[in-house]
């Protein structure tokens, strides 16, 4: 198959979709693959080690979309893009067209095969595209929360893991999925005080049974929370109820129970927050304070540290793009359940209920995969 692999053009997007190793991993399969110069510098990938793995380096986007039958890319299309897709064109990539009704209209007036990353899901109902990102963004959670903290960015000037004769600083997890377990495992790494609360008892179990001895597990609950964000120092916020906005466990009258120069960094704001006075930010702006505690919002934290998140983000994308270069997209599906519930938009038809139900648009329930 030929494989195209443009530059990110979406504003501070510095990741890219394949790298020389997936280059490598893609001609050992028979395929040729195409990259626009440039697409990999953002994430420290040279032309000149995507044409040593065996791609091809074109110079512009038009001519990546213009030769390729499949595009694997990081973020959706953007308006520029949109002309540039072909007909029967397979978009392999995070979409998230329920946030976006031009996107939905544009893919399907454009007939391309739309298989959007965020929605591939295992049978034990994981998201094995959105895990990656879930991992880095908690990772990083703990790095920022540490530098706010210091007093010159406002925090209360406690160091995470104290030193000796002094106590560590109490970090508070709120939900113990993906993102809140590995946060605590930084935490804790760094010798702070950590305590994880969600609201599944067998996940507290689970946590309870892996966690070092400095991270304890709590039923989340109001008055655990009231209690426990009046003496914590640094409150991560990572619940998420799939498919629903985040409940406010943090009420803005709440925040006057904290002690000034607490730090929340509320990992969930993008999906509407954790604690109410979170609103997005970004990286070139990514705390605001109210009430004197610093609000760390930046909705796409994996964008800071591209190295990590294309290596990240590619090792777990490769393997569906090899079974798509493979066989083809309806062959793939029609063999690989996970990558089928990939399928969000095929033959100008909307495949995934969530998009249909998103913008009112019918949904087709039975995909009809030829080559099956
Ligand atoms: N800001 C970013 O850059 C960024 C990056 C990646 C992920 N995220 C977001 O982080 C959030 C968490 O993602 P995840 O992958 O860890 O999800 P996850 O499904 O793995 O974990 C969510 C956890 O929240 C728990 N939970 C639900 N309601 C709760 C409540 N009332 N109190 C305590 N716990 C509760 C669940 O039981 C679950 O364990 C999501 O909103 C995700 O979109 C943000």
């Amino acid at each position: 198959m030929i494989i195209g692999v443009p530059k990110e053009i979406k504003n501070n997007e510095n990741r890219v979709a394949l790298t020389p190793a997936g280059v490598s991993e893609m001609k050992k399969h028979g395929h040729t693959v195409y990259v626009q110069a440039t697409a990999g510098l953002g994430s420290g990938f040279g032309d000149d080690e995507y044409a040593n793995a065996g791609a091809v380096v074109l110079g512009t986007i038009e001519e990546v979309y213009a030769i390729a039958e499949m595009i694997i890319k990081v973020k959706e299309p953007i308006a520029s893009e949109y002309p540039l897709i072909k007909k029967d064109q397979l978009l392999f990539t995070y979409f998230h067209f329920a946030s976006s009704e031009p996107l939905t209209h544009a893919m399907l007036e454009k007939g391309a095969v739309c298989l959007a990353y965020e929605t591939v899901e295992k049978t034990d109902r994981s998201l094995p595209l959105l895990v990656p990102m879930s991992e880095v963004a908690g990772r990083m959670a703990i790095q920022q929360g540490a530098k706010y903290l210091e007093k010159p960015l406002k925090g209360r000037g406690i160091l995470l893991g104290g030193v000796p004769g002094v106590p560590p600083a109490k970090v508070l997890v709120l939900g113990g999925g993906i993102v809140g377990t590995q946060a605590a495992k930084m935490a804790a790494g760094l010798g702070a005080q950590v305590t994880i609360m969600d609201l599944s008892l067998p996940r507290l179990r689970y946590l309870d049974d892996i966690m070092p001895a400095n991270v304890n597990t709590e039923m989340s609950n109001h008055y655990n929370i009231t209690k426990a964000i009046a003496t914590a120092d640094l409150i991560v916020g990572a619940v998420l109820i799939p498919g629903a906005k985040a409940p406010h466990l943090i009420t803005r009258d709440m925040l006057k129970l904290m002690r000034p120069g607490t730090v929340v960094v509320d990992v969930a704001v993008d999906q509407g927050g954790c604690i109410e006075t979170c609103t997005p930010t970004t990286h070139e702006n990514p705390t605001f304070i109210i009430d004197d505690i610093v609000h760390y919002c930046v909705a796409n934290m994996p964008g800071a540290v591209p190295y990590t998140s294309t290596l990240a983000l590619t090792n777990a994308t490769l393997p569906y793009a090899v079974q798509l270069a493979n066989k083809g997209w309806e062959k793939a599906c029609n063999e690989n359940k996970e990558l089928k519930k990939g399928l969000n938009i095929a033959n100008g038809k909307i495949l995934y209920k969530g998009v249909a139900e998103a913008w009112n648009l019918p949904f087709n329930e039975e995909i009809v995969l030829a080559n099956a």
